[in-house]
């Protein structure tokens, strides 16, 4: 019998959801992070490979020396990376320039062979280029599967049946709205459908960052890997798949990271950081009416100790001067997180 079903079955853990106190512009919220950081290679993206392997081996088993390959900002790979090699498959994984050199390590590390591509796509990212080498692979070798999980509905749906429901479960009545960063829009198109349903009394807001076009916007550069795309995503197309986006600015939410590690000595992911920048954004404009916000916050920051959390990288990508103005325009607007709304 075949292994793979019991091994993905046994994948899916549970992640803590932290509760904070945010003091910004003289009033006090409460914020949830759903820290994803805890899922086994650390990021929402181990929810993701289950659902994705759980639909290619549906469509045709995976059988011992498959090979998969997937185009990955690098957590999916870390995902795939783990799962595959327990039920005897290889993985390929194509990841470009930004995809920290941590997460290619660990990568190589893990046993996937590893494709960095090294061209811009001429819209900001390398997605394009990645899905281009992806496609000449598949072609150039027929017994190559390819999850593709920027069209793959499997992603958006293992998100409907578990982020979904065990965030509403750990915030409870009090919930009044979830932060979701986009790329492919899996993580945000699956808990919309799951809030949609069971809870539509709460607000699914789409985080993207500027210079992305995954919800909306136009093109350019972004320094925060992970979210974002150089196109739009096809999980969100449909009407009413969300209720509203905001556009964060990339260094603004590099300078949420840093304030709340100062903070709270907890270091994010930058997705996590722009969920946060457009949570401040986005109550403010909207009016909040006192519920609790959660912002799922997709990875940790160790693997962005070298980047985002770096002075020598912001030095070399020449935002150093930016990011430290960003946090203290955020200072002096009073932003401040402390962890004692979990005490009450
Ligand atoms: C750190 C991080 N945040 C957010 C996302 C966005 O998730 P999705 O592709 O489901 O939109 C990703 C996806 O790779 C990610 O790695």
């Amino acid at each position: 019998m075949s292994r793979v079903k019991p091994v993905l079955a046994r994948a899916l853990t549970t992640t803590p959801l932290l509760r904070l106190d945010v003091a910004h512009r003289g009033r006090v919220r409460r914020l949830g992070l759903k820290l994803e950081e805890h899922g086994p290679t650390g990021s929402v993206k181990d929810r993701s490979a289950v659902g994705l392997l759980r639909s290619l081996h549906d469509d045709r088993p995976l059988t011992p020396g498959t090979v998969v390959v997937e185009s990955t900002s690098g957590n999916l790979g870390l995902a795939l990376a783990r799962l595959l090699p327990t039920v005897g498959c290889d993985f390929l994984a194509v990841v470009d320039l930004k995809t920290p050199h941590a997460t290619r390590r660990r990568l190589a590390d893990s046993g996937a062979r590893v494709i960095v591509v090294d061209e811009p796509d001429g819209l900001g990212g390398y997605l394009l280029s990645r899905l281009r080498r992806v496609r000449e692979l598949c072609a150039d070798n027929p017994g190559y599967r390819w999850p593709d999980q920027y069209e793959n509905w499997a992603a958006p749906d293992i998100h409907r049946r578990t982020t979904g429901p065990e965030l509403t479960e750990q915030a409870g009545p009090e919930l009044g709205a979830v932060y979701i960063p986009v790329s492919t829009g899996g993580t945000l198109a699956g808990i919309s459908a799951h809030l949609r349903e069971h809870r539509p009394d709460v607000a699914a807001v789409a985080v993207d960052v500027r210079g992305s076009l995954a919800v909306s916007g136009s093109a350019g550069r972004r320094l925060v890997p992970g979210i974002g795309a150089s196109r739009p995503s096809v999980f969100l197309t449909a009407p009413h798949s969300y209720d509203r986006a905001v556009h964060v600015d990339d260094i603004e939410a590099i300078a949420v990271c840093r304030i709340i590690a100062e903070d709270i000595g907890l270091a994010l992911g930058g997705s996590s950081g722009c969920a946060v920048r457009a949570m401040l954004t986005d109550q403010d404009e909207a009016g909040t009416d006192g519920r609790l916000a959660v912002c799922l916050a997709a990875d940790g920051g160790a693997k962005y100790r070298d980047t985002l959390y770096s002075d020598n990288w912001a030095t070399e990508q020449g935002v150093a001067k930016e990011i430290t103005s960003a946090v203290e325009h955020l200072r002096s607007e009073g932003l401040f997180f402390d962890r004692k709304h979990q005490e009450h």
